[in-house]
């Protein structure tokens, strides 16, 4: 099986009580885990690990790492010595090292993320559990989040100095790690350049995705709800709480998800994302969408390019 989902998420936060109030009543998490610094580890309801976002106080926001769950230790072997023949350094990390983890591998892609595989995490159970459970759970709070969903993140991409990280990044994920292409984005000449590669593992629209930008980023976490009545709602709680808001709920051209984007008191992005947008498999075919089309590829409803969409990030 290999890779089979995301694992986690790890950011610095510049006030972690602000953020975790935030993840906890604006998204709907819970905090599972808090170390004596502070550093905060939350999951949601419909999640059975530990954690899938850990906040680690700071005094400015960045990402620290991201974490992908495989199947199998053995895969840990495979797909560490995959990465290390396709020329990355590879770091074998002890049980415990990443919090409450097995055993696991780190590397830095060619985007610069850290990023961990591990195949253990301390299982705490979803909390509706599994004999005869209700749909959703009496202590569902805030916009209610399923279970993180994604990530995206930046490469930097300068053709005019032969530089494309999203290229080189898109090719360790599927060469060394069997992710799947479902959709890029392409800009230059001719639409021959790589800006964006939308990637899976499972049967999603993408579990990672990686846009061209400036320099080297992380762009937002990503959180699944049912549907667009959900968007809608979680709309309206983002907004009882006074959230910055980003992007209105609508929907993405793009893995045809619906979805609002807003901002955590840090000002990492956050989405939450509704509607699987079509089922994903290895041997659909590959969606293009062309540089010039790219507002209608990423806010399709509006056709109009949000600004802060490709300024606002953090660095990693
Ligand atoms: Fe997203």
């Amino acid at each position: 099986m290999g890779v089979m989902r995301i694992g986690h998420v790890s950011v610095k936060v510049m006030d972690v009580e602000a953020a975790m109030k935030h993840y906890v009543n604006v998204v709907g998490m819970d905090v599972t885990h808090r170390d004596s610094d502070g550093t905060t580890y939350l999951k949601c309801w419909d999640e059975w690990d530990k954690y899938s976002v850990v906040l680690i106080p700071s005094d400015r926001a960045m990402l620290h790492h991201i974490a992908y769950k495989v199947e199998t230790e053995a895969d840990l072997d495979v797909l560490g010595k995959r990465v290390r023949d396709a020329g990355v350094e590879v770091t074998e990390v002890p049980a415990g090292q990443l919090p409450f983890c097995g055993r696991s591998v780190r590397f830095r892609l060619p985007s610069a993320q850290t990023m961990y595989l591990y195949a253990q995490k301390e299982f705490l159970g979803k909390d509706v559990g599994v004999k005869n459970p209700d749909p959703w759970p009496d202590t569902k709070h805030g916009i209610g989040a399923h279970w993180l969903d994604h990530c995206l993140i930046l490469g930097e991409l300068d053709p005019e100095k032969g530089i494309n990280r999203v290229e080189e990044t898109f090719r360790l994920l599927t060469d060394a790690l069997d992710f799947h292409l479902s959709e890029r984005i392409m800009a230059g000449p001719n639409y021959s350049v790589m800006a964006g590669a939308f990637m899976f593992r499972s049967c999603k629209p993408h579990d990672i995705a990686i846009v061209g930008a400036p320099t080297n980023g992380f762009h937002h976490l990503s959180f699944f709800l049912d549907d667009w009545k959900d968007v809608l709602l979680a709309g309206d709680i983002l907004s009882k709480n006074r959230t910055r808001i980003e992007l209105l709920p609508s929907r993405h051209g793009i893995t045809r998800g619906e979805t609002v984007y807003f901002y955590d008191p840090s000002g990492i992005r956050n989405e939450t994302f509704a509607g699987l947008g079509y089922q994903a498999y290895p041997d659909m075919p590959v969606i293009t969408w062309t540089e010039d089309e790219l507002a209608r590829a990423i806010f399709y409803t509006s056709r109009e390019w949000v600004e802060s969409f490709s300024t606002a990030y953090i660095p990693v």
